[in-house]
């Protein structure tokens, strides 16, 4: 079983979305046997609420349920638990490195927009405290992403 976390800061955003679209694209592929993922966030503002109102509501038009409860990253046991352990930004990726423990949690930290196979962006840019585009260009963003992630897995 290879098993993915997905983290940004409030897990409210964009890591509750990218575990939406990567499980539709498990679903779709046929790897629930193979594969699963999860998500995180680096800071723990918003532990134990669902996503988002705005995330969700982008999130079904394109037919993903956003379902996630936010929690934070807990590096005592993520690390473990998880093959690949993947941040929406560079400051989720330098967070997750300033809690590595080791050499070998720290090569399972990697930044999603390095999957992308068209979008050319470096980061999935945090949509909080914009507008409804920013929510869109996020799913745009990590509709590649995870398109790239399963190809690589796979
Ligand atoms: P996320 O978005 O990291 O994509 O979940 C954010 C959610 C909440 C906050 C910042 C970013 N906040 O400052 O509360």
């Amino acid at each position: 079983m290879k098993k993915i976390l997905f983290v940004c800061l409030g897990n409210i955003c964009r890591s509750p979305s990218a575990e939406a679209v990567f499980k539709a694209l498990i679903e779709k592929n046929g790897l629930e046997n193979s594969v699963s993922c999860d998500s995180a966030g680096t800071a723990a503002y918003h532990v134990g609420e669902r996503a988002d109102y705005r995330m969700r509501q982008f999130g079904l038009k394109r037919g993903y349920n956003l379902t996630s409860i936010s929690r934070p990253f807990d590096s005592k046991n993520d690390f473990d638990r998880f093959d690949y352990i993947i941040g929406m930004d560079r400051q989720n990726v330098r967070d997750l490195k300033n809690v590595a423990r080791n050499e070998n949690d720290r090569k399972k930290i990697h930044l999603m927009t390095d999957f992308c196979i068209s979008k050319k962006y470096d980061s999935v840019p945090d949509p909080y405290y914009g507008g409804d585009a920013g929510f869109e260009l996020v799913l745009d963003i990590l509709e590649d992403a995870c398109a790239g992630l399963i190809a690589k897995i796979k």
